[in-house]
Formats: C-alpha cells, structure tokens, sequence
C-alpha cells in the first residue's frame, strides 16, 4: 500500500491529495499543478511557527509564483476571532489578491482553520493550501474541510465546509514541536482508534515508546492509518449530517473543559479528559467491561496525556456542554464506546449521567 499519498473523494470524486513526506521535495512539483507561475501566494502562520519554519518554506515557493508574502498573527486560540480575518482581509487587499492567488496556511489548527476560513470567504473562495506543522492538525484539522473561527466565547461559531488544494505533510517539522503539544496530538489519534479501528489502537500501545520518541517510520505509519479513519467518515458525511459526528467522541466534555480552563490545557488534552469521562458512561450503562475502561485510562496517561481536570466545577461543565452548538434540535449529540473500536452516537445521555462522569474528571 502506498503511504506516502492519500487521495480524498468527495460526493464520489478525486477532491484532494493528502501527501506525507519528510521534506518539502516534492512541494513544488504540487504547486506548479496549481498554475501558479504567474500568481501571488500568501504564507499564512503564527508568532510561533513562523520563526522556525517559515524562511525554509519561502524557499521552496519562491521559484513557484511570480511572488510571496506572508503574514503572521499572534499564536493563540485568543486570536482564531473574525478580527484576526478581517487584518488577513486587509492585508491581501493591500497585495492586490485576486481569485487565482493562493494562500498556504503554514501552522497547527488555528492557523489552518482561520486561513480555510478566509480562503472560503475572500472574494467569494480563493484557492488554500494546508502545511500542518503539529501532529494533531496533521491527523485531525488539516482533513475534512471543516474551516472557521471562534465567536465571543464560542468555538468554531463561525465558519465554512471549504477543502484545500492538497494538504502537504513534512514530518521532520514536529521534531520542532514542544512534547506536550506532541503527546496532545494523540489525544485525535488515539479518538480514532477507539472509535473505529481496534487494531490500530493496539498497535499504538504496542508501539508507544517508538511514537513517544518520534520514530520517523512510527509516526508516518501512525499519521497513515489515523487519516485512514477520518477519510472512510468524512467522504461519507463530509457535512456532519450524521456518522461524521463520531469524529467527536470526547468533545462534548472536552470542549467544556478546554473553554472553561480558558485554553490553558490544550485541544488534545481537552479530549482525552472529554474520553475519559465518555468512557465512564459508556462503562457505567454496560457497553464497556471494567477491565477495558481501565484499560484505556491507562493508556491515555501512558501518552502522557491528562485523565482529569482540576479546579472546575460539574455545574459548569454542564452548563458549557448545553451551550455548545454540536446540539441536535435540544438533545445532545454524545459519543460512546460499545466496546474498543466501535462508537456510537447516543442521544440519550441524561445529565445525571453527565455529571457522574465529570464528578470522576475533577
Ligand atoms: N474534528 C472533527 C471533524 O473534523 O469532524
């Protein structure tokens, strides 16, 4: 099986390439498909990546297009907002951007989310291409098309189903990445397995101490078959009409935690404590057995990620979870395990059982 390309297919046809390298050597040859010899192109990226991966990128554009720039904002959750879009809008107007430019979004999910954001949105949709530089933007936000912004305190409120170009990995960048945003990453990737594929989540147990040291080989091979389950569900609901909502397993608590602890622990933490407490209602109705509950705690901390979340209180998290938008009609769309592998939407979940599973997360 060739796992270096990964093609995704919309409505049944080729949409868009995903392709995983260990060097920008074949960036090129990609964009040169785009047509872009005559056409500008705008590096988009943050205050963290730029200093670490943006003069090597440019390199690799500039013989592509007849000219580059860049623009950096701030990193942050604090600045994935309409006004950080609304300075990317400026500045492209600024540079003469027309329908034919191009942005590359060059950075972990906030970069990739806003510039899909404002790529779907500049004069009515303009070309993007994605470089995710964490691993969890590898496995999770550079894929599907969902691209947006967060509104007052409300996550991702704002935004667009919009695909890239192609989505261009290099996996040598997250020998950059600080340790705990790597491990956040398997908080996406272990999702995956748990929700879809048993077999993957054993092989990441057995292969842990090779993942944790970034085994180039481990890790290509992990990122393939993670994308593998996020391509069988979003070709076939790309718009969350219904199965890609197992995609949130752990993001119903999660995304309470990560907004009430106001973005201090980070989106793959957020959904390993979401996991944990999803677990724990899916154990306590009798669709997981004991030692597999125990089981899959362990190996969530085994990745050096979090199993609890102190200092909130459950009053709160349930408030935040009935006033997050992934609601249907009034019910809450909550994912559970029936058994390792195999995940279910519920919309049943009562807030008596909520609160038992936050009172084991505190
Ligand atoms: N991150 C969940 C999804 O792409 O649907």
């Amino acid at each position: 099986m060739e796992q270096n390309r990964m093609e995704i297919r919309y409505d049944g046809t080729p949409c868009y390439d995903i392709l995983l390298e260990q060097d920008f050597g074949k960036l090129g040859e990609r964009l040169v498909q785009l047509s872009v010899k005559n056409r500008k192109l705008c590096i988009v990226t943050d205050s963290n990546v730029g200093p670490l991966h943006l003069e090597r990128l440019a390199q690799e554009l500039i013989p592509c297009a007849a000219k580059v720039v860049t623009f950096t904002f701030p990193a942050g959750e604090a600045r994935k907002n309409l006004k950080t879009v609304q300075m990317l809008y400026e500045f492209l107007i600024q540079e003469n951007f027309d329908r034919n430019d191009v942005l590359v979004a060059l950075g972990g999910g906030v970069v990739g989310d806003l510039t899909g954001y404002t790529a779907a949105t500049y004069l009515r949709g303009i070309r993007f291409v994605q470089i995710p530089t964490t691993l969890l933007a590898m496995v999770d936000s550079s894929i599907g098309g969902k691209t947006g912004v967060d509104f007052k305190a409300y996550k991702n409120m704002v935004g667009a189903f919009y695909m890239p170009q192609f989505v261009y990995m290099n996996f040598t960048l997250l020998g950059t990445l600080p340790t705990r945003e790597y491990c956040s990453g398997f908080g996406e990737i272990l999702k995956h397995g748990l929700i879809r594929d048993a077999a993957l989540y054993s092989w990441l147990v057995e292969n842990r101490d090779l993942l944790l040291q970034r085994d180039r080989l481990a890790v290509a091979e992990m990122v393939y078959r993670s994308l593998l389950i996020k391509k069988d569900i979003v070709e076939r609901d790309p718009k969350e009409r219904g199965e890609r909502a197992l995609l949130n397993f752990g993001h119903t608590i999660g995304h309470a935690v990560e907004k009430l602890k106001e973005f201090r622990l980070l989106h793959g933490e957020c959904v390993a404590i979401g996991m944990v407490a999803a677990v724990q209602i899916s154990w306590r109705r009798g669709m997981l057995t004991e030692t597999q509950t125990k089981e899959i705690l362990s190996c969530i901390q085994s990745f050096q990620l979090p199993i609890s979340a102190s200092g909130l209180l459950v009053e709160d998290i349930l408030l935040a979870v009935s006033r997050d938008k992934k609601k249907d009609a009034d019910k809450i769309r909550f994912i559970l395990l029936n058994g390792i592998g195999n995940a279910v939407i519920d919309t049943n979940v009562t807030e008596q059982e909520m609160a038992e599973a936050c009172e084991f997360i505190l």
